[in-house]
C-alpha cells in the first residue's frame, strides 16, 4: 500500500519501461494516483505492477507523437476528475547513425515524440495547473542536449530543445505556484540504446546508470522545485565540461561515442 492516499493525479508519459516506469513508482510510493501513457500494449503490464502498489492507475496506449494521441490522453486524464498535481513529460526515443543514413520518417518521429508531443501535452495540462496555481512539472531532458550529437544529431537536438524549453517555462511560471524541473540523465540502462540502433557503439556498450536511481534523483528534484538535476558524478563532470569545450570539439568527441562500430564488439 502507498504511504498516503492523495486522490490527486501524477501524469507520467513513457511509463511502460525505463526511467518513466521508475518515475511512476516514485509517485505511487507517495500515494498519487497515476495516469500513464505509452505507445505499445506493454503499458498495461506496467499499470498492473503499479496498481499492486495500492494506487489507482489509468493507463492509455496512445501515440504521443501525434496531436490525436495527446488529445486522447488528455481526455482520459480529464475523465478521471482528479486534479493533475505532478506532470512528468518523459516519453522519448533516440536514433543512432549518420543523419543522411537515417530514414527521414524515423528522424521525424524523434522530433514529433520528443518535442511536439511533449509541448502539446504540457500546453494542455500546464494551463490547468497554472489556473489552479499549483503543480510540479518534470521534463526528461538529457546531458545529450548539452552537446552536438554526431551520429545522433536529431536526438541531441531534440534534447537541447527540451533542456532549454524547461528553463524558459520555469522562468515564465515562477510566480504561479507551478514549478518546472529538468532531469538530465546520462547513459542509463534502459531499452533506449537498443531501440535507437546504438548497440554497436561505444556509448551503447559502455557503463550505464541505474534507471531507478536516475528517476529518484529527478523525482526528488521536482518535489524540491529545483531547476535541474544531472544524476551521477560522471555525468555532472561531462555536463560541466560541455560548457567549456567548443561545439566543434564536442561533436568530434561525440563521434567516438556514437559512431556505428565504435563499440568493442
Ligand atoms: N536511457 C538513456 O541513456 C537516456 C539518457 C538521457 C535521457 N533519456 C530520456 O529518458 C526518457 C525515457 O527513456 P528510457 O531511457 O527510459 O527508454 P525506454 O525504456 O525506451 O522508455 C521510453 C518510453 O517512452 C515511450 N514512448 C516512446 N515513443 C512514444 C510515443 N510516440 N508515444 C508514447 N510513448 C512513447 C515508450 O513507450 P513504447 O515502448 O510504448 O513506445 C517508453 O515507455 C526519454 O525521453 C529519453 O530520451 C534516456
Amino acid at each position: 500500500m502507498s504511504n498516503d492516499q492523495k486522490n490527486e493525479l501524477a501524469v507520467i508519459t513513457g511509463a511502460s519501461s525505463g526511467i518513466g516506469f521508475e518515475l511512476a513508482k516514485c509517485a505511487a510510493e507517495d500515494g498519487y494516483d497515476l495516469a500513464i501513457a505509452a505507445n505499445e500494449p506493454d503499458i498495461q503490464a506496467a499499470a498492473d505492477k503499479l496498481t499492486a502498489m495500492g494506487v489507482k492507475v489509468y493507463a492509455a496506449e496512445v501515440d504521443l507523437a501525434t496531436r490525436e494521441g495527446v488529445a486522447r490522453f488528455a481526455h482520459a486524464i480529464e475523465q478521471t476528475g482528479k486534479p493533475v498535481r505532478l506532470l512528468m513529460a518523459n516519453a522519448g526515443r533516440g536514433l543512432g547513425h549518420g543523419f543522411l543514413d537515417q530514414a527521414l520518417e524515423d528522424a521525424q518521429q524523434v522530433v514529433d515524440t520528443n518535442i511536439s508531443g511533449t509541448i502539446t501535452l504540457v500546453h494542455e495540462l500546464g494551463r490547468q495547473m497554472r489556473e489552479r496555481g499549483d503543480g510540479r512539472i518534470l521534463f526528461t531532458g538529457s546531458i545529450a542536449g548539452l552537446m552536438p550529437g554526431s551520429f545522433q544529431a536529431v536526438y541531441n537536438g531534440t534534447k537541447a530543445f527540451v533542456n532549454s524549453f524547461s528553463f524558459a517555462l520555469r522562468e515564465e511560471l515562477k510566480d504561479t505556484g507551478v514549478t518546472v524541473t529538468c532531469l538530465m540523465p546520462g547513459a542509463t540502462d534502459t531499452a533506449f540504446f537498443e531501440r535507437a540502433g546504438l548497440t554497436d557503439t561505444a556509448i551503447g556498450q559502455g557503463d550505464k546508470d541505474d534507471p531507478e536511481k536516475v528517476a529518484r534523483a529527478g523525482y526528488g528534484a521536482m518535489m524540491a522545485g529545483e531547476g535541474d538535476v544531472v544524476a551521477g558524478w560522471k555525468n555532472k563532470a561531462m555536463a560541466a565540461a560541455s560548457g567549456m569545450v567548443s561545439s566543434e570539439r564536442l561533436a568530434a568527441q561525440h563521434r567516438k561515442m556514437a559512431e556505428p562500430g565504435s563499440g568493442k564488439s
